[in-house]
């Protein structure tokens, strides 16, 4: 699998490149979801798929960008779901974006997931990779990645990051998070999940939800390029990805473009959640 990482850290530096210095504007594009492409978001998509497309063990690659799957290598083994630039909206106010990758096998349910990695295009260049555990990179002078330090997430954490608008949250759902804050919890939101994840796992842990809503019943996050790359992540880390009552890694997509309500937290807002969605 590491032919697969390897190509990872090669689109990672090339979307970093483009980031930097080209175009923030839109294209006129819409992707499967609806949503308005940025020029960005494509010239992201092209280099991820030019790179994967150098890799003989993968078979089948979906991108959040595109409506359908594509076949890479007939005799390859491996399925990847991606998110080319999630959070890209960010870019033209300048804030952090990122990528987010899982590696499947057979096919793209949560128990075929084998591995996930993301990458955080901030003032630094990070990546993170899951596999047994939880490893995250930084970019280095000569354009390389070096290892940093592991992940683990502590038991109780002290981040909240709540999703959507409350005037489309369930009532219980408004309690829960009010009495989080109660209970002294800081507000960190930013509107993109790479960034917003990546504060909670490197911070030692808090919550991140993103429930069923009035205009989103079914959320708004999806489950192969997002939610179940980041559900192996979180469990790896030693914390929990719930759709409210269950594991998230226990879902099975049944389109490209389905979507979950999602909580990924260490085990003490885990398990408040739980009580609440009872
Ligand atoms: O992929 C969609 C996304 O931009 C995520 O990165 C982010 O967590 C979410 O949408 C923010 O949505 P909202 O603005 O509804 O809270």
């Amino acid at each position: 699998m590491n032919e697969i990482f390897e190509a990872i850290k090669r689109a990672a530096i090339e979307i970093n490149e483009a980031i930097m210095y080209d175009d923030t504007g839109y294209s006129e594009e819409h992707n499967a979801t609806g949503d308005a492409q940025l020029k960005l978001d494509i010239k992201s998509d092209i280099f991820v798929e030019n790179e994967f497309k150098k890799v003989t063990s993968i078979k089948e690659i979906v991108s959040e960008e595109k409506e359908h799957k594509t076949s890479v290598h007939a005799e390859g083994k491996y399925l990847v779901g991606y998110d080319p630039l999630d959070g890209s909206s960010l870019l033209d106010v300048d804030q952090s974006v990122g990528s987010i990758f899982g590696i499947y096998e057979n096919d793209y349910s949560g128990k075929n997931l084998l591995a996930s990695a993301y990458v955080v295009y901030g003032p630094r260049l990070e990546l993170v990779i899951a596999t047994d555990k939880v490893r995250m990179y930084r970019l280095n002078r000569k354009n390389e990645f070096y290892f940093y330090k592991d992940i683990k997430l502590n038991q109780k954490g002290k981040l909240n990051a709540p999703g959507s608008t409350q005037m489309c949250w369930p009532a219980h759902h408004k309690k829960m998070i009010d009495d989080i804050f109660k209970d002294g919890y800081r507000l960190r939101y930013s509107g993109g999940m790479v960034l917003d994840l990546h504060h909670i796992l490197l911070k030692g842990g808090g919550l991140f939800s993103y429930p069923s809503t009035s205009d989103l019943p079914k959320g708004k996050l999806r489950l192969i390029f997002e939610v179940l790359p980041y559900a192996f992540i979180f469990e790896k880390a030693g914390g929990q990805a719930i759709d409210g009552k269950k594991r998230l890694l226990d879902i099975e997509p049944s389109h490209a473009h389905d979507t979950s309500p999602c909580f990924f937290g260490s085990n003490d807002e885990i398990k408040r959640v739980l009580k609440t969605y009872a």
